[in-house]
């Protein structure tokens, strides 16, 4: 974890004021927000006050928190808190931000911080002799799929070789970095394959007609029916397209009745009755065990004369054992020797 604190103090300023361009977008900003709210302004002053004079000195931090009607420490907590903030000095020209979250490790962001050692200084947040250019590493900025990159003030470079940023760090420092086109540095376009495009390579598919239909008008044939798909076909009367409702003729009284269909009696025996089908099946299934006497269910495989089961050898009118002896199979002999 890092401790951020303020610079030094023979680094701080002795005050701060935004441009008058700053102090009207301030003003507009802070007005965005609902009456009793315009607290909610500190991270965009504080950020604006940043881009101004390139990091948030104290001055700046008492200033914004004047225009916010805010207790000093409150703002120094935000300031302090969000590491987008710099509290200390850095390049005039250039503050180099390196990615160094996996994906641009992985890449080769440790030969970048190299670079940004050998041409910035040793250290992280330190300026160069001349002031122009400082360097940090940060986490990742979003761009990782054309890992490893750099972030400049708003701008990334992407698909950075050491080389590269040599070349983009001495742009900076002449001070003509707005000429380095920033994105990809490899020639690919945005995160397209740096190999080039493998897939969707034909515009035709892609821009042309793509549907069936017109593909048939384009090529003259007449176009199909609309499917039917997903209309299911019913006889139903309930579902007949002549049907309208509600009926715009009123049925009479007697009609009524008439169509009504009375509530059906009870009967007990009907109530505890299958289907006759499922009846019938119920009793064939049903024997007396010749023993026992005992009324026991039969599978359809006994009733066929099958063995049940693939081991069992008991057959359609083979006798069961009686109770408390042992099954016929269990008597005949295993062919063990003893
Ligand atoms: S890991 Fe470097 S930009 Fe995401």
């Amino acid at each position: 974890m890092s401790v951020r604190r303020l610079a030094e103090p023979a680094l701080q300023p002795a005050d701060f004021a935004f441009t008058e361009a700053n102090a009207a977008w301030a003003e507009q900003t802070i007005g965005k927000y609902p009456p009793g709210r315009q607290q909610s302004a500190v991270i965009p002053l504080l950020m604006r006050a940043q881009e101004q004079e390139g990091w948030v000195s104290r001055a700046a931090i008492e200033h914004v928190a004047d225009m916010l009607d805010m207790p000093y420490i409150r703002v120094l907590e935000v300031a302090t808190f969000y590491t987008q903030y710099q509290l200390n000095p850095v390049g005039t020209r250039a503050h180099v931000q390196v990615c160094g979250t996996t994906p641009c490790m992985l890449r080769g962001a440790g030969e970048l911080m190299d670079v940004c050692r050998s041409r910035i200084h040793p250290e992280p947040f330190h300026t160069n002799e001349a002031g122009t250019l400082s360097w940090e590493e940060v986490e990742c900025q979003g761009t990782c799929v054309n890992a490893p990159m750099v972030m400049i003030f708003k701008d990334t470079y992407e698909d950075l070789t050491p080389e590269i940023l040599e070349t983009i760090i001495d742009a900076f420092e002449a001070g003509k970095g707005a000429d380095v086109t920033p994105g990809p540095q490899n020639g690919r376009f945005n995160s397209a394959p740096a190999t080039g495009f493998t897939t969707l390579t034909n515009e035709a598919v892609i821009l042309g007609p793509v549907s069936e239909r017109d593909t048939r008008a384009q090529a003259g044939e007449p176009a199909l029916p609309p499917s039917k798909a997903g209309r299911p076909k019913t006889d139903a009367s309930e579902t007949s397209p002549q049907l309208k409702t509600p009926s715009p003729v009123k049925a009479s009284p007697a009609g009524e009745t008439a169509a009504s269909v009375g509530e059906p009696g009870f009967n007990e025996k009907a109530a505890n009755l299958a289907e006759p089908s499922v009846e019938a099946e119920v009793k064939q299934r049903r024997r007396k065990s010749a023993d026992t006497g005992v009324v026991e269910a039969k599978s359809p495989e006994l009733l066929r004369g099958e063995p049940i089961g693939p081991d069992s050898k008991r057959l359609a009118g083979e006798k069961r054992a009686p109770k408390g002896e042992p099954s016929p199979d269990a008597r005949k002999p295993t062919g063990r020797k003893r």
